[in-house]
């Protein structure tokens, strides 16, 4: 008899599937009025050599039942997590995964290239470690110019090469392999061993520009850069000024100003009608002359954001980001 109970039981414990049905068979076999309880029960009516028995064969029934129980509850509440943890709820809502935008220079040197590119320029890049030949010599500046002291410039281990510290080599490479007319500007990367203040780091943007024709002068490039800054600031409000200055690639050489409603002139680039050593040195002979520049996109970018520090623009402060 409790045998047979017995082995329905391991049957039914068996085949159970989930936790409800083993809760079930709990009660059927050893709960307070299970089977296996009620043979128990019955064990004081009979005689004493019987019931110890029948009472030990019942007891280890129970046993067994009852482990077989808990093992079984262990694997369902194991499959019961698994389940769990696999649902999917497809209409929960999504999380929102951050999405990055363009750096405040980035944002800058697109929009230079944009207005540019509208008025026939075509946009190059050129490498940021330079031959002393292109950022020098090619360009007329003389061996002993300041430039070159080892206080502005960061030179590399192979003192003939060195971090370009503005994007005017780039003139003299296309210029080498290409023929005028010709209207390109180079936005990118330079570097000077200089001290940081509020307006000055040592790495920084500049967009270089050069336009050579049969008939390229100053009033064509104080036509370009004016309508430019219009363009980049959207405002016709904006006057420009060109100072007599001095870089040995260009003669006349200035430095240009620009003015915005209500604000102070603010030096935001060098430019000049291009040398005729610097042509020479190319291979242009005499009928061709052009303008050439060389503006500060971070200077740009802190004018137009109004950030009073251009060291910010390298920090990678997110407090700083998050508001372009
Ligand atoms: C030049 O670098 C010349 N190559 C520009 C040029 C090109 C002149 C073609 C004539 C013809 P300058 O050193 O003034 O010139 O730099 C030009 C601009 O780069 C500056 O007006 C400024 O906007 C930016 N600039 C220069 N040094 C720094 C610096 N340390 N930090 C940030 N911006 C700088």
């Amino acid at each position: 008899m409790s045998n047979q109970i017995k082995e329905k039981a391991i049957e039914e414990i068996t085949q159970a599937d989930d936790l409800k049905k083993l809760e079930e068979i709990y009660r059927t076999y050893i709960g307070r009025k299970g089977k296996i309880t009620e043979i128990l029960r019955s064990l004081k009516d009979l005689s004493e050599k019987e019931r110890k028995e029948k009472g030990k064969i019942a007891n280890q029934i129970k046993q067994e039942i009852s482990e077989m129980i808990k093992e079984k509850e262990h694997k369902l509440l194991a499959k019961k997590d698994k389940n769990e943890k696999d649902w999917i709820d497809v209409t929960a809502p999504g999380i929102k995964v951050p999405q990055g935008h363009l750096h405040p220079i980035t944002l800058v040197q697109r929009q230079i290239e944009d207005i540019f590119q509208s008025m026939g320029f075509s946009i190059l890049d050129g490498p940021e470690v330079e031959t002393s030949y292109y950022n020098f010599d090619a360009l007329n500046v003389p061996k002993d110019h300041p430039a070159r002291d080892m206080h502005d410039t960061f030179w590399l281990k192979d003192l003939d090469l060195l971090l370009r510290t503005h994007t005017s080599p780039m003139q003299a490479r296309y210029m080498e392999k290409n023929n005028p007319p010709l209207r390109i500007i180079i936005p990118g990367r330079c570097f000077r061993h200089e001290a940081t203040d509020s307006t000055h780091d040592f790495q920084f943007y500049q967009v270089e520009g050069l336009m050579v024709g049969k008939n390229v002068s100053v009033a064509n490039l104080k036509a370009i850069i004016e309508e430019f800054f219009k363009e980049f600031f959207s405002s016709s409000d904006i006057k420009i000024r060109l100072r007599p200055s001095y870089f040995p690639f260009v003669e006349p050489g200035f430095e240009v100003d620009i003015k915005r409603k209500g604000g102070d002139w603010i030096e935001v680039m060098g430019a000049g009608m291009v040398h005729p050593n610097v042509f020479k040195e190319v291979g242009y002979v005499d009928e061709w002359q052009g303008f050439a520049f060389g503006v500060g996109i971070d200077r740009l970018a802190m004018i137009k954001y109004q950030v009073d520090d251009i060291r910010l623009l390298y920090s990678s402060d997110l407090r700083f980001l998050k508001q372009f």
